[in-house]
């Protein structure tokens, strides 16, 4: 594998390149090791990421030197808070090219992203013997809240299949849209399979059929660059803590006209303009969606992790992610006999490579690692449909980001190796 430190671009059109040795410093916890002593390999980004120094400092910063509410006090360190939330707003509206920051709805993560939009417009917009459409490869967040809504307003779901490969079969989405589905909700990148979905095709292809699209951008925003307009998309939600930020922060993107047609998801403080005994009025957007205190240190966090992403660049991230997932998918086949992966080429998926050793469980796998001081993931990572269309019961999962070097994924070969010694396989 070229080293990744210094491998230059070859033209002057090849996008700049991110160098994860040097980067490694951002990230404290990089530092520290394990029981015995072994240096974190952390495998599991997908699960969530690690923080860099700039968010954990943008947290310690409002709790330590303007720790107030925000869009309340009148006072300096208030002003102070409320300037730095809505900045996040902005820094996010840039990461994903929204038109305006008060179509950016602060949420704790993606799955609430997803409630509040499925409560709300999902409520509003189904009804009896009305479609949305769904994949095969979508996490329990993108899946059991439209479960809820067509069950209460007796609608359909329909499922887009996907190949043996782990690519969904369009062919068959588009006899889908046949059914004139309202809603079409997939996941740009699959947590399990690393698949990178057409996105821009299916919205197309969702749009002259006249359904609204949702798009899950939790194992997107972090990875590659994701422009919402560009995409066409009407619903985008993701996850500040799978982008180098804090718990506890993420974002619902979706077009003005949509937020404002929407009732509130939640009720209570800063989402009213006025309230009386026995009736209010909303707040506009986004604040109509945002009640009560919001985590404030986390999403100013978010903003730093938003900041700290586009100062690497976001091709810059993918090119990086990729080139990782092409060596996984290289070396370990070679070193780690009998290794079964899953998932499509390189090409086609984000940094995730999950897999399994024969007749060994993955959580047998994962606890052998973490001796060694790596971790990856084991079990169905809340994806157990998109596990029985594969027949199997978990896999283990190793995921990268910004931070991961290809030596780690040599250690994880090594790992896994001694793991199959110790079962004798
Ligand atoms: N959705 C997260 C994962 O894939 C938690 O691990």
């Amino acid at each position: 594998m070229a080293d990744l430190a210094t491998t230059g671009p070859t033209s002057q059109a090849a996008p700049a390149r991110l160098d994860p040795y040097s980067l490694r410093k951002d990230f404290p916890i990089l530092a520290t090791s394990n029981r015995f002593g072994k240096p974190l390999v952390y495998l599991d980004s997908a699960a969530t990421s690690l923080k860099p120094l700039a968010v954990i400092e943008a947290v310690d910063g409002y709790n330590r030197e303007y720790s107030s509410n925000i869009h309340r006090g009148i006072y300096e360190i208030a002003e102070r808070a409320t300037e730095a939330y809505e900045a996040t707003r902005v820094k996010v509206a840039r990461l994903i090219n929204a038109p305006e920051p008060a179509e950016i709805v602060f949420v704790r993560n993606a799955t609430e992203a997803i409630n509040l939009v499925a409560y709300s417009w999902g409520r509003r917009n189904i009804g009896r013997g009305d479609t949305i459409v769904l994949t095969e490869m979508e996490h329990h967040a993108n899946l059991v809240p439209w479960q809820l809504v067509v069950q209460e307003m007796d609608g359909d779901l329909e499922f887009v299949p996907i190949t043996d490969d782990g690519i969904l079969r369009l062919e068959v989405y588009e006899v889908l849209l046949h059914l004139r589905p309202k809603l079409v909700a997939f996941t740009q990148v699959s947590n399990m399979l690393g698949t990178i979905n057409p996105v821009r095709e299916m919205v197309e292809m969702a749009h002259a059929a006249g359904a609204l699209v949702l798009i899950d951008g939790a194992q997107a925003v972090p990875h590659v660059p994701v422009d919402v307009q560009e995409l066409g998309a009407d619903f985008y939600v993701f996850s500040g803590h799978k982008m180098l930020g804090p718990t506890g922060s993420g974002a619902l993107w979706a077009r003005r006209e949509l937020l404002e047609a929407m009732p509130p998801f939640m009720a209570g403080g800063d989402m009213i303009r006025e309230v009386h005994l026995r009736r209010s009025e909303w707040n506009e957007i986004p604040y109509k969606f945002e009640a009560g205190t919001p985590d404030i240190a986390a999403q100013i966090g978010m903003g730093a992790a938003a900041d700290y992403l586009m100062g690497l660049g976001m091709e810059a991230v993918r090119a990086h992610e990729q080139e990782l997932a092409r060596y996984a998918l290289e070396v370990l086949p070679r070193e780690v006999p009998g290794i079964e992966l899953y998932g499509p080429a390189a090409e086609l998926r984000g940094g995730v490579v999950s897999f399994n050793l024969p007749g060994i469980h993955p959580h047998d796998v994962a606890q052998i690692l973490d001796r060694s001081g790596i971790c990856v993931r084991a079990g169905h990572h809340c994806t157990m449909p998109l596990h029985e269309r594969f027949d199997l019961a978990a896999t283990a999962r190793a995921s990268f980001n910004v931070y991961t070097v290809p030596e780690e994924i040599d250690a994880l070969a090594v790992g896994l190796r001694e793991v199959a010694r110790i079962f004798d396989r």
